[in-house]
């Protein structure tokens, strides 16, 4: 089993993508590239978003890990828009991305509650993430593919782990536990109501194929 495959299982994710989903996406790269490269554009904006919502005064730790991560998902942005241009890609100005705005919307409003949202839904999306590059890296036959998804399965973790150190400075230790077990849970529906296709977060080839389990003891 590859080394990322094997770390799966160490990921809270409510529900797994089955191989099949890999092998369905990796038949188009280049539109799975284009997707991939609106959410790394995206996910450098909501670090920035972040920062300039709340500036984090007296949050240890919170202006190096949202410049950090910014950094990070430029670098993601440029690597993978430089593999997507190179196989005669492109950019493009519109993307549409359900999943995250699905995601987006379960933010309650008025601090604390919507700082705590925002950082456990950044997480959500980074430990999904990780999930899905972890089966592109393995089915990709692909070299340049498969090396450069398994780069992105650890950044994204590192994400992933900080975004949920930061939220377990925002509120007392259950309420934050709650908070998280029902944001993964609501992840794992709503990205079983998402179409098939060439994307980082779409549907599985087949709605039933997407399994359910129960990760409520991972931390
Ligand atoms: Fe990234
Ligand atoms: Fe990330």
């Amino acid at each position: 089993m590859p080394s990322d495959l094997a770390k799966l299982d160490a990921l809270p994710l409510h529900s797994r993508t089955p191989t099949e989903w890999a092998r369905a996406v990796l038949e188009d790269p280049i539109r799975l590239l284009m997707d991939h490269a609106f959410l790394e554009k995206k996910a450098a904006t909501n670090a920035l978003e972040l920062l300039t919502r709340w500036p984090g005064d007296g949050i240890p730790g919170w202006v190096e890990t949202m410049t950090g991560v910014a950094r990070d998902e430029a670098a993601h942005l440029a690597q993978v828009t430089r593999i997507l241009l190179r196989r005669g890609g492109r950019l493009d100005r519109i993307h549409k991305n359900p999943y995250a705005n699905s995601l987006r919307l379960l933010v309650r409003k008025g601090d604390p509650a919507e700082i705590l949202d925002r950082l456990l839904v950044s997480a959500v999306i980074e430990v999904r993430s990780c999930e899905r590059f972890a089966l592109l890296a393995a089915a990709s036959a692909d070299a340049e593919l498969a090396g450069f998804y398994e780069a992105l399965f650890a950044s994204e973790f590192g994400h992933y782990r900080v975004f949920l150190e930061l939220a377990r400075k925002m509120a007392d230790p259950a309420a934050v536990e709650a908070r998280w077990q029902q944001l993964l849970a609501s992840e794992a529906e709503i990205l079983a109501g998402q179409e098939a296709g060439p994307r980082i977060h779409s549907g599985c080839p087949t709605p039933a194929a997407c399994v359910v389990v129960d990760n409520r003891s991972l931390p």
